[in-house]
């Protein structure tokens, strides 16, 4: 069934697990997700982001979670709008029946430019009252996401403009996260200790300097009722850059979040773990290598499902980790 997403992070809460977001975009991802969440039996959380839009269409990723609801009358489903950057684009997918959306004010309209808090605040507080009305959960997100060790913001390769943001905007203030959800009454609030969107998120094994764990427990002390998310939380494992690599990919070195450390975050008030750049390398790494197995084979649906397989596999895992096996 379809759930808003508060009713899944307060049951989480309640009970002290994460559930990972994974971002869809297309048949194989969902499938994955759903085969997974069936196996260990946990509840789902999918979210849409602008790309997954223009990529496959609104409708078709709309029909695409109803598919899965469908097939999958047992596991309650959130369909969460990703990083919504205005309360028109949130209005818009309410209106085609997403259950949860992020209202990200962090950043202005263009996805880039950092705001200042009144701007934030605002544009989230008239998301909450139209959501709310018709029962639909709100994330927020307070603090810049981006790299304390270059201060980008994420980069697709790698490679980009250095010193956008300042170290204050790339960790969340507890005062001011406290405020912000005093003046919002968001669902869930996205918080900034260092992490990226993307594969290229440290240039070494992070520590404490680059990833702030610590950030997460002052919040929670702050806040100790609200449910935190985690952006940008893949892990970037070695062993999907290996094969990526082994078999005629070029990913230079890098390292993402370690699941244990996401795993501290969760005692300490984080109820959902945004994942997508994790599923993207699996299923990435997962074609190559079939692909420069069997170079006779040209059926596409013979190296979807290894793409599926493969995905469907760290799902699995994560919800292990997480502590949300066990939870639908
Ligand atoms: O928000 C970041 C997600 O990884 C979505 O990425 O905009 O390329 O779909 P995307
Ligand atoms: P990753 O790029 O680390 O998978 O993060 C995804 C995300 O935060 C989507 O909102
Ligand atoms: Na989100
Ligand atoms: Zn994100």
């Amino acid at each position: 069934a379809l759930v808003s997403m508060r009713q899944l992070l307060d049951h989480a809460a309640e009970f002290g697990y994460g559930l990972p977001a994974f971002n869809v975009n297309n048949l194989e991802q969902m499938r994955a997700i759903m085969e997974a969440a069936d196996k260990v039996d946990a509840p789902v959380i999918v979210q849409a982001s602008a790309g997954a839009r223009k990529y496959a269409g609104a409708p078709f990723l709309r029909h695409l979670i109803l598919a899965a609801v469908e097939e999958f009358p047992h596991i309650p489903v959130v369909m969460h709008q990703d990083h919504g950057t205005s309360p028109d684009i949130c209005q818009r997918s309410i209106q085609l029946g997403f259950s949860s959306v992020m209202m990200d004010g962090s950043l202005g309209e263009d996805g880039k430019t950092p705001t200042d808090y009144e701007y934030n605040a605002r544009v989230t507080r008239t998301v909450v009252n139209f959501a709310h009305a018709c029962g639909v959960s709100v994330e927020g997100e307070i603090g810049c996401l981006g790299s304390l060790e270059t201060g980008m913001a994420g980069e697709e390769d790698g490679v980009g403009a250095e010193g956008v943001l300042d170290h204050s905007q790339l960790l969340t203030d507890p005062e001011e996260a406290a405020q912000f959800v005093k003046d919002t009454g968001v669902d869930a609030l996205a918080i900034a200790i260092g992490t990226s969107h993307g594969a290229y998120k440290f240039s070494r094994p992070p520590t404490g300097d680059i990833l702030a764990i610590e950030r997460i427990k002052e919040i929670h002390a702050r806040l100790p009722n609200t449910h935190l998310v985690m952006h940008g939380s893949s892990s970037v494992p070695q062993e999907w850059l290996a094969i990526i690599n082994e078999f005629g990919g070029a990913i230079p070195e890098t390292y993402g979040v370690p699941v244990e450390e996401i795993v501290e975050g969760i005692k300490y008030g984080v109820r959902k773990v945004n994942i997508d750049t994790d599923l993207r390398l699996a299923s990435t790494g997962a074609i190559r290598r079939f692909l420069a197995q069997n170079p006779s084979e040209f059926d596409p649906r013979k190296f979807l499902k290894v793409s599926t397989d493969a995905m469907r596999d760290i799902v699995i895992a994560r919800y292990e980790a997480f502590g949300a096996a066990g939870q639908a």
